[in-house]
């Protein structure tokens, strides 16, 4: 049994832990993480074992500080270093040529390392107070939606971890975006609350978007650079669906008004048809919609279905932060299919599409 505690009263505690070669998971404002000391080997599996994570897949290292990159990077360049000042500590993680301090259990056996700065004060408490810099993988068991409350942490990894830092609900809720500086190209490497437009404002140039993050990272022939993006992800135990209409798929959803309202209604027909045939066959559904188009569902509701409000779409974080703990609550609540709107991919949507879509294995199905 691990001890959760709450806030900054166990800090020190937690420190003792990391520095004795322990783990301890900790808050974000992305998701909670789950920390070893980047700098022991013997960590790094600890974590892959707690995890049962595949160990070709590399940790990211959280610091409290700019200076704290230095000793992990055989290179700072310079536009890295124009990030972390615009950004951190926020919800972004760089990749960077590694040192030789940085072992390769920690990076998956890659020389490069991923570093980030986490905007929460417990945590960059913590960080500070061991004196070390943290590797910290999400604290979900591998496959399954990232925590986002101490209580995911606990439901995934009892009794494999010896401490929770908790600091209540994370204010994201979907991981950090990662950008790849290693190379003459910068490259998003996965879609986070920091967006491709506030990149290439900060920069000043043209950020690539790798090919991996479209594909879902289930096509052949493509190799995302993040390891992890190839893995199914944030899966639900139940199948999963997304639905949209044709017309809004082919005008990336810049539609008037009258064309939202007549696509919202489509999208709510299909859905609602396809929950009744599924109940017909005695299957539990579940239906993730948003604040705009609730009242699209009260035929389903009527019924069995479980209707789960994401937030307002005109605002992807509000539905970012709640996404995984809607999951996991289908997976408590033996939901067995789950139909989902799609939503616009811009700005921070490009994020949520992303977890959705993994969480949905790629399924789409289009109303005509
Ligand atoms: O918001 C976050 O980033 C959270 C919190 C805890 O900080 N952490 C997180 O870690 O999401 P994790 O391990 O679940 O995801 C790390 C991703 C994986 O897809 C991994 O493949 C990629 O980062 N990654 C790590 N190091 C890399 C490297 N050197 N090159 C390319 N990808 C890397
Ligand atoms: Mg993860």
């Amino acid at each position: 049994m691990e001890t959760i505690v709450k806030g900054m009263e166990g800090i020190e505690q937690a420190a003792e832990i990391i520095r004795k070669g322990g783990l301890v998971a900790f808050p974000t404002e992305t998701v909670y993480g789950l920390g070893g000391n980047a700098l022991d080997p013997e960590a790094s599996r600890k974590i892959y074992a707690a995890k049962g994570r595949p160990s070709d897949n590399p940790l990211i290292v959280h610091v409290s500080c700019i200076d704290e990159v230095k000793p992990l990077v055989s290179e700072l360049p310079g536009d890295a270093e124009k990030l972390m000042e615009a950004f951190w500590p926020g919800p972004l993680t760089i990749i960077m040529p590694k040192s030789d301090i940085v072992p390769y259990e920690t990076t998956g056996g890659l020389d490069t390392v991923a570093v980030r700065c986490p905007e929460n004060r417990v945590t960059l408490a913590f960080i500070k107070e061991s004196g070390l810099p943290i590797a910290g993988p999400s604290a979900n068991t591998s496959g399954k939606p990232s925590p986002t409350e101490a209580m995911h942490v606990k439901h995934d990894l009892d009794g494999k971890i010896d401490m929770i830092l908790d600091d209540g609900p994370v204010g994201i809720g979907v991981e950090s975006t990662i950008i790849d500086m290693s190379g003459e190209v910068p490259t998003l490497l996965r879609p986070g609350a920091i967006t491709i437009e506030d990149l290439t404002d900060a920069l000043g140039r043209k950020v690539e978007i790798d090919p991996a993050i479209i594909a879902g990272g289930v096509s052949e022939g493509i190799h995302p650079k993040a390891p992890g993006m190839k893995y199914r992800h944030y899966a639900p135990n139940a199948r999963m669906s997304l639905v949209t209409t044709r017309l809004l798929k082919e005008k990336d959803y810049d539609v008037s008004l009258g064309e939202r309202l007549e696509a919202d209604k489509q999208v709510a027909a299909l859905i609602n048809d396809l929950v009744k045939n599924d109940e017909e066959e005695g299957l539990k559904v579940g239906i993730i919609c948003c604040e705009e188009t609730r009242g699209c569902y009260t035929e389903a509701s009527d019924k069995k279905a479980e209707i789960k409000v994401l937030g307002h779409r005109s605002e992807p974080l509000s539905m970012t932060h709640e996404l995984f703990r809607v999951l996991r609550e289908f997976d408590d609540d033996k939901v067995e299919r789950i139909y989902a709107e799609s939503y616009s991919d811009k700005g921070v949507g490009f994020a949520l599409m992303n977890r959705m879509r993994k969480a949905a294995g790629m399924n789409e199905i289009i109303a005509d």
